[in-house]
């Protein structure tokens, strides 16, 4: 998957301005982002409520960087394929919502799109190992998901290891990707259990610097994140 060549840092537009938000993206853009993660909330699934598929689209209209949507909603059997024909790259949707996670994957990628399964902390990985044969990106939950700013859960670099395994050992043919407390701190161990993808929201937004954040960021997780695989 080229446009998320690993290690990728994903910033997650949750913790921009939405009312700058063009120019926050375009600024990040120019400083090398090379994908975006944008996190939709539906005030069911989880307690609180961002943007929903109007601001989606009009992200993709003013850009063709790959989007990284993240759906925390309740039924995306019915709402996520939406995402997917409206241009995002990769839609991962959560296990915990989904009816029928394996015709859904089916359905993105019939639209598309990659197709992404998101894990809460409280879930349980080996019971989803098959589903996941159907899934071009894994998106670890490292804190509940609902709100950003939140303390970095190492218990789930568990799930982030077996899932490395699998993919190393041909298993599975998926990225891994990890959301929630990632900051210069945390990158470095979830690098070295095997994650490709790194969501970060408040580390890259409240920085001075976004952009010089985001490639500490990757600086950092880049020599972890070969030795995971040497
Ligand atoms: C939380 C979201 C995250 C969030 C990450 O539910 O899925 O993507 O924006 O924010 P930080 O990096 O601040 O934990
Ligand atoms: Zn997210």
């Amino acid at each position: 998957m080229s446009a998320f060549a690993p290690p990728q840092v994903l910033p997650s537009v949750m913790s921009a301005d939405f009312l700058r938000l063009g120019e926050q993206v375009d600024a990040l853009l120019a400083a090398g982002a090379r994908a975006f993660h944008v996190d939709v909330m539906d005030a069911h699934f989880v307690p609180n409520l961002t943007l929903g598929l109007p601001v989606v689209e009009s992200i993709l209209k003013t850009t063709d960087i790959p989007i990284d949507c993240h759906l925390m909603i309740d039924d995306p059997d019915r709402w996520a394929p939406g995402y997917a024909e409206a241009g995002a790259y990769n839609v991962t949707v959560h296990v915990e919502a989904a009816h029928d996670p394996i015709n859904l994957a089916k359905d993105l990628r019939a639209a598309g799109a990659k197709a992404g399964l998101a894990i809460k902390p409280g879930t349980n990985f080996d019971d989803y190992v098959e589903v996941l044969k159907h899934y071009d990106t894994l998106l670890v939950m490292s804190v509940e998901p609902g709100f950003g700013g939140q303390k970095f859960m190492a218990e789930v670099l568990d799930k982030a290891r077996k899932a490395r395994e699998l993919v190393d050992t041909g298993h599975l043919k998926l990225l891994v990707e990890i959301d929630g407390g990632i900051n210069a701190e945390t990158i470095e161990q979830a690098a070295e259990a095997g994650v490709d993808c790194f969501v970060a929201g408040s580390a890259v937004y409240n920085a001075e610097d976004p952009a010089q954040a985001i490639e500490a960021l990757r600086a950092t997780a880049t020599p972890a994140f070969t030795h995971a695989r040497a």
